[in-house]
């Protein structure tokens, strides 16, 4: 028997509930998290409601429940160090990197600077400011106008800001850019990149790696990639493994980086980076580059992912911790995902919070994942649910191809009667020819 404390309470933690409940050894789940998910309610046998930065409260529920290892899902608790907090504190491990290694999330200079110094493939053009000297000629000289701003303090706060789109020339740029010095003493700049974005995560015991099916994520709110971005409105991955717009060798390459990235991080902070590495990527016209490092699953990742483990997720947990992970072939379930979120009308800007829904029960293909809502009731045919303003509740179909996926994922949004919203168009058939188009022409460029 297994007793697991699991940290979180989003979809993603659904997803991991469900992924630790289904394995063949008996597992007791405890669970964590700022509210009530009533999926992860329904898997745990006891539920403590707190804040996931109050590490002291998270401390004396792991001492009352003494659990054999923790899984945190969020990102928020994994880069202010709770894993430390729990291995100092309750002597406990847990699947997530350690405050130093969590790094490569938390600050994003630490991380370009990482790939220059070990000489990591897939590094755009960058530059680390410490003061504005400097900066409008790195834009202009060095980028040619074409360049993203990145915030790069704990909170996330500004975010990332791109020449064209949320920044019309150099002086808006400059501006922007001592706006981000002003809050933190440091700002990453660099080239923009044109291109398709993918995720390839992989878990990771220091040495490691087990590699998943790349996924691609939807960030911009509406159809068609329109709107304010989101923390993901949807995501595919495909049978065989890789994404329909990518290459064999491109597949390769960001596996060898995020190989690369594992052992790179060891060795400059002495510590072994053991968790889940999800690299972003952008495929352009001159091959991989790295957009991003988080040092967890993604939310929605996780959903597709997670359904095609043939492996036992809990023992993937344990060979994290035991640094074992090589023994698993890290074989997948030959079936592509959709996973499509539904959001309350006006996500992201001016989400109806409170706003009830009910979602049928019925025999419909789709999986559901609860992310933030709250049950008010449940019968035999539905649940009544209210939405507390973010992503509110993620359908992942499966199928042979993307195109059966999604329809299943649709299945389950027709279930939901209520003020809801979502993409359509997340793995269909037109969009993915226009990124297949896409990255033709710009392969022939
Ligand atoms: P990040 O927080 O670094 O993932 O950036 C957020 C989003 O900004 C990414 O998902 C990309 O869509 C975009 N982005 C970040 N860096 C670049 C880049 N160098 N070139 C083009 N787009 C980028
Ligand atoms: N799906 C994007 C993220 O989890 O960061």
């Amino acid at each position: 028997m297994r007793k697991i404390l699991l940290i979180g309470n989003g979809a993603r933690e659904h997803a991991l509930a469900e992924a630790l409940i289904n394995s063949k050894h008996q597992v007791e789940l405890y669970a964590f998290g700022q509210a009530i998910n009533p999926g992860i309610k329904q898997l745990s046998i006891q539920y403590k409601v707190g804040s996931s930065s109050d590490f002291e409260a998270i401390s004396a529920f792991a001492s009352e429940v003494s659990p054999d290892f923790v899984v945190i899902g969020p990102d928020d608790p994994i880069g202010q160090g709770l894993g430390d907090f729990l291995l100092q504190h309750n002597n406990l491990r847990s699947v997530a990197p350690l405050k130093i290694t969590a790094q490569l999330e938390t600050s994003k200079a630490f991380t370009r600077e990482l790939m220059a110094k070990y000489q990591i493939p897939g590094l755009p053009k960058f530059k680390v400011f410490h003061n504005a000297d400097g900066i409008s000629a790195f834009l202009a000289d060095e980028l040619g106008g074409n360049f993203v701003i990145k915030y790069d303090g704990l909170l996330g706060g500004k975010g990332v800001k791109l020449s064209g789109e949320h920044l019309p020339d150099i002086n808006a740029g400059v501006a922007f850019a001592e706006e981000c010095l002003a809050d933190c003493d440091r700002v990453v700049i660099e080239e923009k990149l044109v291109g398709q974005e993918f995720s390839l995560l992989a878990l990771a015991d220091g040495e490691n790696l087990y590699t998943f099916p790349a996924v691609q994520d939807h960030k911009r709110a509406y159809n068609g990639d329109e709107g304010p971005n989101t923390g993901g409105m949807g995501t595919y991955s495909d049978s065989d493994g890789s994404l329909p717009f990518l290459e064999a060798n491109d597949l390769q390459d960001a596996r060898q980086i995020n190989q690369q990235i594992l052992k790179a991080v060891k060795t400059e902070t002495g510590t072994p980076f053991t968790g889940v590495l999800y690299g972003g990527f952008m495929v352009t016209s001159n091959g991989v580059r790295v957009i991003e490092y988080n040092a967890r699953f993604g939310d929605p990742e996780a959903m597709n992912l997670l359904n095609l483990l043939k492996d036992d997720f809990v023992e993937l947990c344990e060979a994290i911790l035991a640094g074992d992970l090589n023994k698993f072939p890290a074989e997948f379930t030959k079936q592509a995902t959709v996973c499509v979120y539904a959001v309350p009308k006006g996500y992201p800007e001016n989400p109806q919070k409170g706003a009830i829904i009910k979602l049928n029960k019925g025999d419909y293909p789709a999986k559901v994942y609860f992310a933030s809502v709250n049950l008010l009731n449940e019968t035999d045919a539905y649940y009544e649910l209210e939405m507390s303003g973010s992503r509110a509740i993620a359908f992942v179909g499966m199928g042979a191809t993307i195109e059966e996926a999604r329809e299943q994922a649709l299945t389950g949004l027709g279930q939901i009667e209520g003020p809801i919203e979502y993409r359509t168009d997340i793995g269909s058939g037109a969009i993915l020819q226009a990124k297949i188009k896409m990255m033709q022409n710009l392969r022939n460029s």
